[in-house]
């Protein structure tokens, strides 16, 4: 069922501050930061070379990454993001294996344009995990 790590998501009091100390300290890559109101959050990619750093930033007054930084105010590891094949069939198995899918169970459109959910941290290992469903890349 799973396949590659996507991202790493790291929340973040100050996302100009992260996102200047990963490009000017560490030599990486990083986008221009980007919106998500439905979200809650504003984020900025970082790229590496085998998966991404995401950090999030809250936007607007009820952003869960705001309830993140009231209990770890330096900012931290917030969720790492899973890929998978198939989201529905990914869901069904992990539901029939005790596990809990955080929310309404349905996938939402998350802040790569694909379809992902939510397992419960407790079920795995102290880790909010996240899957996402992303297209096979063609064999060339
Ligand atoms: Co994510």
């Amino acid at each position: 069922m799973i396949g590659r790590l996507n991202h790493v998501a790291i929340a973040v009091p100050d996302l100009a501050a992260a996102t200047a100390n990963y490009r000017d300290v560490l030599g990486a890559k990083v986008s221009a930061p980007k919106d998500l109101p439905e979200h809650g959050v504003r984020v900025v990619f970082v790229e590496l070379p085998n998966t991404k750093i995401e950090f999030l930033e809250p936007l607007g007054h009820d952003s869960f990454i705001q309830k993140f930084l009231d209990d770890n105010p330096a900012g931290g590891i917030h969720h790492l993001s899973y890929e998978v094949e198939d989201i529905l069939k990914a869901r069904e198995q992990l539901k029939a294996s005790g596990k809990r899918i955080l929310g309404d169970g349905e996938p939402k459109i998350g802040a790569h344009g694909t379809p992902i959910l939510f397992l419960h941290p407790k079920d795995f290992n102290g880790c909010l995990v996240e899957i996402e469903e992303v297209a096979k890349e063609p064999k060339s």
